[in-house]
């Protein structure tokens, strides 16, 4: 059975938030790309660990081994997730950005004077303020240019990168407008001369199944709170390289990957839930095991996301004044994130009315700062930005259509 209206209304059930009201009106949460609601599985895993092995690992006790367990059973499955063959290429930290400072931390020995990064207009601060840091070394930071559209200009990718780029930073999908950008240019021009690939996929994970081989990355980041999971950052790193850098650690500290970058006591109980998360996914799609379940879930929920995204886009340009940004979506893939602006009120009061009205919404650049100032809406207050999750229903978009309209009247 596809995933459709059927089986959203099911796994509505399995999310306690769901549930809440403002008003005597259901909570409307459209607001997936800042962060997803979670499961009673993640619930209950997270509950689990506070109750069975709240300890730390390394002990020669029971509830220390099965904390270990758990952990590693975690790394698997999210090495599962990310398409990636070993458990070990995984390590997590307290969120992408902290990761990527610890990157930045390590870079910042091997790299200096005479040296490029790569980044692009496009990205969240979180792939850029970590990079651009590394000027304070002497390396230059050279900007990927964008189209309208937000996507990569190829002939200004082959411009800039050279002998000296040690690092092309992109995302592979923009929490602002929704692309989807092919990363293979970016690969292939990487490799000729020599650089590595680092992916923020954080945007990205929630709709499109990772595949780390195909996509072929040195490093990707992720955040498991997009993906109906907890508060925690995921970093994947080629098998081999991780063991390789100057990362910040203490000297009782394991140098091997994946520890080499988990600094300190990490949020056992949360980095447990994650694999629930994952496999809560996959229980929506059929196969021998949890990747193939995990791709198909991912697949069909994907087309359910999409046509509600493609439905609102369509519905909302047609109200007076408002202007879409960001690809159609006849663009394949795209995340199904709708960004607007109204010319008849700002994104700032119609967020304060639409919340009022229990819509959960962001309104802003959502970090996203360098695109919007692109665009030219930083000074009139960014983008209105909707997001559709697995959880949200054709009603729910109907309301929001409803209530924008009004808004424009
Ligand atoms: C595309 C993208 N990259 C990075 C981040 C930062 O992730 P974290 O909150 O885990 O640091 C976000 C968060 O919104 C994001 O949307």
């Amino acid at each position: 059975m596809p995933y459709a209206n059927e089986q959203c209304l099911r796994a509505r059930e399995d999310f306690p938030a769901l549930s809440r009201s403002l008003d005597g009106q259901p909570l409307a949460f459209l607001d997936g790309p800042a962060g997803t609601q979670v499961p009673g599985p993640v619930i209950d895993a997270q509950n689990h660990a506070y109750r069975m092995f709240n300890t730390n690992t390394g002990g020669e006790f029971v509830t220390s081994r099965d904390l270990e367990e758990a952990m590693w059973r975690t790394r698997e499955t999210v090495a599962t997730f990310v398409g990636a063959s070993e458990a070990a290429s995984i390590s997590f930290g307290a969120n992408m950005t902290t990761l990527a400072f610890s990157l930045s931390d390590a870079f910042s020995r091997l790299w200096g004077d005479g040296d490029e990064v790569l980044i692009t207009a496009l990205d969240h601060e979180a792939n850029r303020g970590p990079w651009l840091q590394l000027q304070d070394r002497g390396v230059t930071i050279r900007e990927i240019a964008i189209d309208k559209q937000g996507y990569f200009e190829p002939d200004d990718l082959r411009s800039k990168i050279n002998q000296r780029t040690r690092l092309v930073a992109l995302n592979a999908s923009s929490n602002a407008l929704g692309t989807v950008n092919d990363l293979s240019l970016a690969r292939k021009l990487s490799r000729e001369v020599g650089a590595w690939m680092l992916v923020d996929a954080v945007h990205y994970a929630p709709h499109i199944a990772l595949d780390v081989q195909a996509m072929d990355p040195d490093f990707l980041f992720c955040s498991a709170y997009k993906f109906y999971g907890p508060h925690v950052g995921i970093l994947y790193t080629r098998p081999g390289l991780l063991d390789t850098l100057p990362t910040n650690r203490l000297c009782t500290q394991s140098s091997a990957a994946p520890y080499r970058i988990e600094t300190g006591t990490l949020n056992h109980a949360a980095i447990v839930s994650i694999a629930a998360a994952i496999e809560y996914i996959a229980s929506w799609g059929q196969g021998n095991n949890l990747r193939e379940r995990l791709t198909d879930a991912m697949g069909q929920i994907y087309v359910y996301e999409h046509e509600l995204a493609a439905y609102y886009c369509r519905r909302v340009s047609a109200v007076p004044g408002v202007r879409i940004w960001g690809p159609d979506f006849s663009a394949k893939p795209r995340s199904p994130t709708v960004s607007i602006t109204s010319g008849k009120i700002s994104t700032d009061d119609a967020v304060k009315n639409l919340g009022a009205q229990g819509f959960c919404l962001w309104q802003g650049h959502f970090y996203a700062q360098r695109v919007v100032e692109l665009l030219g809406l930083s000074a009139s207050g960014g983008l209105l930005r909707m997001g559709v999750s697995m959880y949200n229903t054709r009603s729910e978009i109907d309301r929001l259509l409803e209530a924008i309209e009004r808004l424009a009247a």
